[in-house]
């Protein structure tokens, strides 16, 4: 893009380097246009000032997850981050996520969330539920829906507290695999117990409730109130209520599958 007199020029201020060099933040001038977002002035940069820029896109419509970074200190896909919705005094800041290990410049080292992810239990139907079993109610599909918009940005995970901060020597899922956890807990065709590594390996007891994952999802997925409160709440009842405790003893698991609802055509499970 050429410097024409059409074009004002926006500052950033990007991260640049590896562990090993520790890294500094490098000012560039940036012609701007209507309606850039950030990551257009990172590929601007790239084409015109650093080629050797490492940064991590796929899709520059905020569907692939692939560009996130923290602009202005708040995470964020770089993707769908207006440059006329940022401050034009101050500098625009761009830097990798803080809680992933660093690979270069903007890109980070995500693979620790797919360990978690393999760690949790898959959907687990009923092997010989009869056809109309698999007939729900739509608030019961919306329900799982929801979840199901997760497009592994890692955003909330960035900016979970526990995560960022390190504050526990002890695994926390994250947010990211709450959600993954609330939609096999909560689909009315699943059988699989989760609450022992929910509660254990996965240590929701961690998370606080601050609402932080929330504000920064891009798919507006409400991560606490839909996914994490319901999990708290499974959990309690699992191991806290006096009733699922006996049952517990007696048959290994909690009281009923993972919608709580008996599936058509098969005993319950109570056996009636
Ligand atoms: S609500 Fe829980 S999971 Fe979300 S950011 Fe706060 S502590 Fe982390
Ligand atoms: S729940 Fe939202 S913020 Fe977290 S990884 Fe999925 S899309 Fe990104
Ligand atoms: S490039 Fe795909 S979400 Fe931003």
């Amino acid at each position: 893009m050429p410097v024409g007199r059409t074009h004002r020029l926006r500052h950033l201020r990007v991260f640049r380097g590896t562990p090993e060099d520790g890294g500094e933040l490098v000012e560039y001038s940036v012609p701007v246009q209507e309606g850039m977002v950030v990551l257009d002035a990172l590929h601007w940069i790239q084409a015109n000032r650093a080629p050797d820029l490492a940064v991590r896109w796929n899709c520059k419509a905020a569907k692939c997850g692939s560009c996130s970074a923290e602009v202005n200190g708040r995470p964020t896909l770089t993707c769908k981050t207006r440059l006329s919705d940022l401050p034009e005094d101050i500098p625009v800041q761009v830097e990798p996520m803080r809680t992933f290990p660093l690979v270069r410049d903007l890109v980070t080292d995500v693979s620790w969330n797919y360990e978690v992810n393999r760690r949790i239990t898959p959907f687990t139907p009923p092997e010989d539920a009869p056809e109309e079993a698999w007939r729900w109610q739509q608030e019961d599909i919306e329900r799982v829906q929801e979840f199901r918009k997760c497009i592994e940005c890692f955003l909330c995970q960035d900016i979970c507290h526990v995560l960022r901060n390190h504050e526990t020597r002890n695994p926390f899922m994250g947010p990211r695999f709450l959600v993954r956890a609330a939609g096999l807990e909560l689909h009315p065709m699943d059988r699989a117990d989760r609450t022992p590594y929910l509660r254990d390996g996965g240590g929701i007891g961690y998370c606080n409730i601050t609402k932080c994952c929330t504000e920064v999802c891009p798919e507006h997925i409400k991560i606490t109130d839909n996914a994490i409160i319901p999990l708290k709440e499974r959990v309690a009842d699992t191991y806290y209520d006096p009733v699922q405790v006996a049952w517990r003893k007696l048959f290994g698991r909690r009281s009923e599958g993972g919608s709580g609802q008996p599936i058509p055509g098969q005993p319950s499970a109570d056996g009636s």
